[in-house]
């Protein structure tokens, strides 16, 4: 559950449907669902061996296992990718906090479309306002981490990932009775190819890596907690599973919405705190479902900010020597300064921009879709080509001829399927 903890998260109901939105839709779901198959899971299941099978953080797992030591470089990979999606991650989790915070106050409901898109422009590029929020989610953040993750998001997790599911299949119910819904579900479910583009691919594989949690050694670290008897295909399977559920919930959610309130769906990283607001208003209870479904996106967006915090915390601590609290608030500070710079390139930085893109969203393209794959490329080639086999064997308790079978299928797409088509994706897309 902590594990599942670590990938649903801004992932899947903030970032799922403005990719969606700006990516055609259908076209979109479907290159995504692809590469959660054919790439996600055998790239998880490559984190997990490493985990359990050295019992280390990121970047002692690859040195301990490894025959050079070079492979450590895919953990520092990891922590440099962790550490640049927390400079922007903490500016989304700050924006769920004062979503919350309004609907707590009842300051949410009873505005009009265009209210709703002002307001949410007005705040993100204010500059105060969300930098105080960012502040907070870094100082809740730092608490619990340097309390130590294990006991606590578990037992958090546990709770809140279940109810979180329900509350979204309710709301989901709810946009399908909405006046278009037909037009928003069609959307999301019919591929419109003309959009369709190298980069659509390139941004499927981004947030297949950015939605499971991968390619930053972050599963690495969740699974050196793994006892023997976790089954770990079953379990990848499963989150893989849950993750791309509540990804196509968030957009059975939005986009009836979009389409109902006249909005256009390439809205871009507001797209949901533009569109929710109608839905809960026009809800009956609205103010209870609006506090409830915030509460928990706030929440699940912490666990996720967590498990990414926890790699770079754990890393610093261990290569500075210096103690856990002393890492927080070095990386506290840090993320404090490079978190209000990402928030300030929506409103007065937001002249300074590279390829066209502002700071935040910049960021945000070169860790999602290049380096979280980069190291989900590296981690493949080193679990495929590197690791002795039998490690992999005992790993995924491979037994009979069906085993050796399924092994072998395994091993070539890991050292073939993934780099290659991965390798190819991002060169292009890079040229392009
Ligand atoms: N999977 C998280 C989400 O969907 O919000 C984000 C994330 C967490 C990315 C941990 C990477 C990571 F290592």
């Amino acid at each position: 559950m902590a594990t599942v903890g670590s990938a649903v998260g801004l992932g899947n109901i903030w970032r799922f449907p403005y990719q969606a939105g700006e990516n055609g839709g259908g076209a979109f779901l479907l290159t995504y669902a692809l590469a959660v198959l054919l790439i996600g899971i055998p790239a998880m299941v490559a984190e997990f061996i490493v985990g359990r099978e050295s019992h280390l953080n990121a970047v002692g797992a690859f040195k301990k296992i490894a025959p050079k030591k070079a492979w450590g470089g895919i953990g520092y990979l990891g922590v440099f990718t962790g550490f640049m999606i927390d400079c922007y991650y903490c500016v989304v989790t700050g924006w769920t906090l004062y979503y919350l915070f309004l609907a707590a106050s009842d300051n949410l409901l009873g505005l009009s479309v265009d209210q709703y898109s002002i307001m949410f422009s007005t705040y993100s590029s204010g500059v105060f306002p969300p930098i105080f929020a960012l502040v907070s989610v870094i100082l809740i953040t730092g608490v619990i981490v340097s309390l130590g993750v294990q006991k606590g998001i578990e037992t958090a997790s546990k709770i809140m990932m279940p109810l979180l599911f329900l509350l979204l299949l309710a709301l989901a119910v709810n946009s399908c009775l909405l006046e278009d819904s037909q037009t928003g579900l069609e959307f999301l479910f019919i591929p419109n190819w003309s959009e369709f583009t190298i980069d659509t691919i390139l941004s499927a594989i981004g947030q297949a890596f950015f939605s499971l949690s991968l390619g930053m050694a972050c599963l690495v670290t969740y699974s050196s907690y793994f006892t023997d008897d976790v089954n770990l295909i079953g379990t990848a399977s499963k989150i893989s599973v849950i993750d791309m559920g509540v990804a196509v919930l968030a957009g059975v959610i939005i986009f009836p919405a979009v389409f109902t309130f006249g909005m256009e769906p390439e809205q871009g990283p507001g797209l949901v705190f533009k569109v929710l607001p109608n839905v809960f208003s026009q809800m009956p209870l609205g103010y209870l479902w609006s506090l409830l479904f915030y509460a928990l996106l706030f929440l699940a967006a912490l666990t996720s900010f967590i498990s990414i915090t926890e790699v770079v915390v754990a890393y610093i601590s261990e290569a500075f020597k210096i103690s856990r609290v002393k890492s927080v608030i070095l990386t506290g500070l840090t993320f404090t300064l490079l978190g209000s710079v990402c928030s300030l390139s929506f409103g007065p930085l937001s002249g300074f921009t590279i390829a066209g893109k502002n700071i935040f969203d910049s960021l945000d393209y070169l860790a999602t879709n290049i380096l979280l794959p980069l190291g989900g490329i590296l981690t493949s080639i080193f679990v495929g080509w590197r690791l002795d086999k039998k490690v992999i064997e005992k790993q995924l308790n491979i037994k009979g001829k069906k085993g050796a079978a399924f092994l072998k299928v395994y091993i070539f797409f890991l050292r073939y399927i993934v780099p290659a088509s991965v390798t190819c994706v991002l060169v292009t897309g890079l040229l392009s």
